[in-house]
């Protein structure tokens, strides 16, 4: 049915929107403009929204087990074969910013693919635990902050508390 297909890229864009505006806030917070800033932030917010009245309607969030053994192929996928390919040719065109963002991701997602095969051991009878996420590179530690990001070295009042 067409109606599948145009869910698909209804959920896409709307989670591009989603990142966009949130980059779009960003750098509107550099600017000092505060006011259209939270606008980009609040419109982000819906598109998320959208993006996930999508998702369910598309019917592909099964349960918890299938979607942590998901998680864990896509995360394994892009720390073993998507981000080297990517840093190889990054360096090959001397984009060195490009290699320095797919480094630091690839190694963020090599430790969400842990994260999510320790979860996935010890799903149902796991003790509940913190999670912080480094705001610089997107490092994910559980249990206690960390003094300093490994990934990054940022200091640890660089670590946000997941809720
Ligand atoms: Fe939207
Ligand atoms: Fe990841
Ligand atoms: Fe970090």
């Amino acid at each position: 049915m067409k109606t599948d297909e145009n869910l698909k890229v209804a959920f896409e864009g709307e989670c591009k929107a989603y990142m966009k505006y949130n980059a779009f806030a960003r750098a509107a917070e550099k600017e000092g403009q505060r006011q259209i800033a939270k606008l980009f932030r609040a419109i982000a917010e819906a598109e998320k929204i959208h993006a996930l009245n999508h998702f369910t309607v598309m019917g592909e969030s099964g349960k918890v087990e299938q979607n942590t053994t998901s998680a864990i192929d896509g995360e394994t996928y892009e720390f073993t074969q998507m981000y080297p390919a990517f840093i190889r040719q990054a360096e090959q065109d001397s984009h060195s910013r490009a290699a320095a963002s797919f480094r630091g991701a690839s190694a963020v997602e090599k430790i969400h693919g842990g994260l999510l095969s320790d979860a996935l051991a010890s799903l149902g009878r796991s003790k509940e635990e913190d999670y912080y996420v480094c705001t610089i590179c997107g490092n994910t530690v559980r249990g206690a902050m960390p003094d300093k990001c490994s990934v990054c070295r940022a200091t640890s009042d660089k670590f946000r508390l997941v809720e």
